[in-house]
C-alpha cells in the first residue's frame, strides 16, 4: 500500500498515513492514552470528551494507534459504528488477531479468534458446549469453593491486597482445573502471560512469554495424548470435527488462544469492580442489601470497565460512518467510548446497578463475542456474593495508592481493609 505523510500533526519517525485518509481526520488525541495509570474513581472518564467536544469526529485516523499490523488505524467511537464492525464479518476480518505466536516463528492461527466466518463457526460449535450456561452451572460449586477457600485465607487478618491475594488467583485456579493444567504452573503461567500482554508489546518480552508458553503447552499436549483425562484440555487434544481428528496446528491454536484469553481477564475486571466498591461506600451498601441486583450489577460493571478495544481490518473497500475505508485498513473499535455513548445509554458515566438493558462491548460482539462470557460473568457474580456474605464492609487502606491502569492490567495491587 502506498503510504505518504499527509497531515498537519507532527508524526514520529516511521508513522505514516495512507493517501486516502483526509488530512482533517488525522488526529492524535490524548484520550487514546486512556490505558495509562490514573487515580480517578471512574478511570475511563477521559473519553467523555469524545461526546462533549464538537471538534472530535465520530471516526478519525490515529497514526500512533497500534494494531497487530503496526501503527496507524481508524478509530470508531460510536456505539452503532462499533456494532456494525463487530457484526458484519463479510466486510470486517479478524484474521491475524492476537498473533503473538508469530514472534516465535509460528504460522498457525489463534483459534477461534483469528478465523473468520463461516469457518469460525465449526470451531465455536466444537468448543461452545464447555462454555454454555449449563456447563457453567455445573462448574459453579467449584467456583464457589475456590472463592471461599481464598476468602478463608484472608478473613481473619481484617485486611488484604485484594488483587494479589484473591483477584489474580481465583479465575486462574478455575481455568487450570477446566483445562487440566497442574496448579504448580500457576506462577510460570502468570509470568509468561504478563510478558505477552503487559509489556507494551516489547518484542523480546512477548517472545519470552509466547516461546515458553507454547513450548510448555506442546509438552502438555503430548502428555495428554498418552494419558487422557476428563477435561477441556483432553477434549481438544483428542478432538475431532465432522469426523476428522484435529490437526496439530488446530490443537495448538486452540490451546494457546484459550491460555491467552482465559488467564487474567477476570482478574482485571475483579480488581476494577472491587476498587470501585472500596471507594464508593453507598454503592457497596446498596449491593450488600439488595443482593438480587448482583447479576445486573455485574453487567453494569462490565459496561463501565471495558478492558480492551478490539480491532478488525477491511476485506474490501467500504464506508464507515461516512468515511471511505480501503481494503486492508484497520479499524480500532473504541469500546472505552462506545460503552459510554449517550445515544445508547442515559447518564452513561453513572454506574446504575438496575440499568436495563445493558448491551455493551466489553465482551465484544458478533461472531467473536467472548466465548468465556458466561464463565466470566459467573465468576464475577460468585466473587461478589461470597465477599458480601463473609467479609464486612471494606474500604481502601487510608494510605493506599489509588492508581489504576484502566485496562487489562487494572489494579495489580488493591489494599483493602475491613477491621
Ligand atoms: C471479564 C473477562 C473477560 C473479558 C473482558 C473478555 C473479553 C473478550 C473480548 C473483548 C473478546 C473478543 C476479542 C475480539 O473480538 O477481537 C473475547 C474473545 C474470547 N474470549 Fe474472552 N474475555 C473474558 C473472559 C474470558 C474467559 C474466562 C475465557 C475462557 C476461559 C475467554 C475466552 C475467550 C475466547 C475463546 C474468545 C474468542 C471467541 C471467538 O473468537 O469466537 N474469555 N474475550
Amino acid at each position: 500500500m502506498n503510504r505518504t505523510y499527509k497531515t498537519e500533526i507532527p508524526l514520529p519517525d516511521g508513522f505514516e498515513v495512507p493517501d486516502h485518509v483526509p488530512a482533517e481526520l488525522v488526529k492524535d488525541y490524548d484520550f487514546l492514552k486512556t490505558f495509562e495509570a490514573n487515580t480517578l474513581m471512574e478511570p475511563f472518564s477521559k473519553t467523555a470528551r469524545i461526546f462533549e467536544e464538537d471538534d472530535i469526529p465520530p471516526i478519525f485516523y490515529a497514526p500512533g494507534m497500534t494494531t497487530i499490523r503496526g501503527a496507524g488505524a481508524w478509530v470508531a467511537t460510536r456505539y452503532q459504528d462499533i456494532k456494525q464492525v463487530y457484526t458484519n464479518s463479510e466486510v470486517w476480518s479478524n484474521v491475524g488477531a492476537a498473533g503473538f505466536q508469530s514472534t516465535v516463528g509460528e504460522t498457525w492461527p489463534m483459534i477461534p479468534l483469528g478465523i473468520d466466518p463461516p469457518e469460525h463457526k465449526k470451531y465455536r460449535n466444537f468448543l461452545d458446549p464447555w462454555f454454555s450456561p449449563g456447563a457453567v452451572d455445573d462448574m459453579e460449586p467449584r467456583i464457589r469453593s475456590v472463592a471461599n477457600e481464598l476468602i478463608d485465607q484472608v478473613i481473619a487478618k481484617g485486611e488484604c491486597d485484594f488483587s494479589y491475594e484473591f483477584g489474580r488467583v481465583f479465575p486462574v485456579r478455575i481455568f487450570l482445573q477446566l483445562m487440566g493444567y497442574p496448579l504448580s504452573k500457576f506462577e510460570d503461567f502468570l509470568e509468561w502471560e504478563y510478558s505477552i500482554l503487559h509489556s507494551n508489546r516489547d518484542p523480546e518480552k512477548v517472545k519470552f512469554g509466547a516461546g515458553n508458553a507454547i513450548a510448555y503447552i506442546r509438552e502438555f499436549i503430548e502428555a495428554t495424548k498418552a494419558t487422557p483425562r476428563d477435561d477441556l484440555g483432553s477434549y481438544i487434544v483428542n478432538g475431532s470435527i465432522d469426523g476428522k481428528s484435529l490437526t496439530d496446528d488446530e490443537v495448538i491454536g486452540m490451546m494457546f488462544f484459550l491460555w491467552v484469553g482465559g488467564l487474567d481477564t477476570v482478574a482485571a475486571s475483579l480488581s476494577l469492580i472491587f476498587r470501585r466498591l472500596a471507594m464508593d461506600a453507598p454503592l457497596q451498601r446498596r449491593l450488600r442489601t439488595e443482593r438480587e441486583l448482583i447479576p445486573n450489577a455485574v453487567e453494569e460493571f462490565l459496561r463501565t470497565q471495558p478492558l480492551v478495544n478490539s480491532s478488525r481490518w477491511a476485506k474490501k473497500d467500504t464506508e464507515l460512518c461516512g468515511v471511505q475505508v480501503k481494503e486492508g485498513d484497520y479499524v480500532v473499535c473504541l469500546n472505552i467510548a462506545g460503552n459510554f455513548d449517550p445515544a445508547e445509554f442515559s447518564c452513561p458515566r453513572e454506574i446504575q446497578v438496575d440499568r436495563k438493558p445493558i448491551r455493551h462491548f466489553t465482551l465484544a460482539g458478533g461472531p467473536h463475542r467472548c466465548m468465556g462470557s458466561h464463565l466470566a460473568r459467573r465468576e464475577l457474580r460468585v466473587a461478589l456474593e461470597e465477599w458480601f456474605e463473609h467479609v464486612p464492609e471494606f474500604r481502601m487502606q487510608p494510605d493506599a495508592d489509588l492508581s489504576v491502569f484502566p485496562g487489562l492490567i487494572a489494579a495489580p495491587s488493591l489494599p483493602i481493609i475491613w477491621k
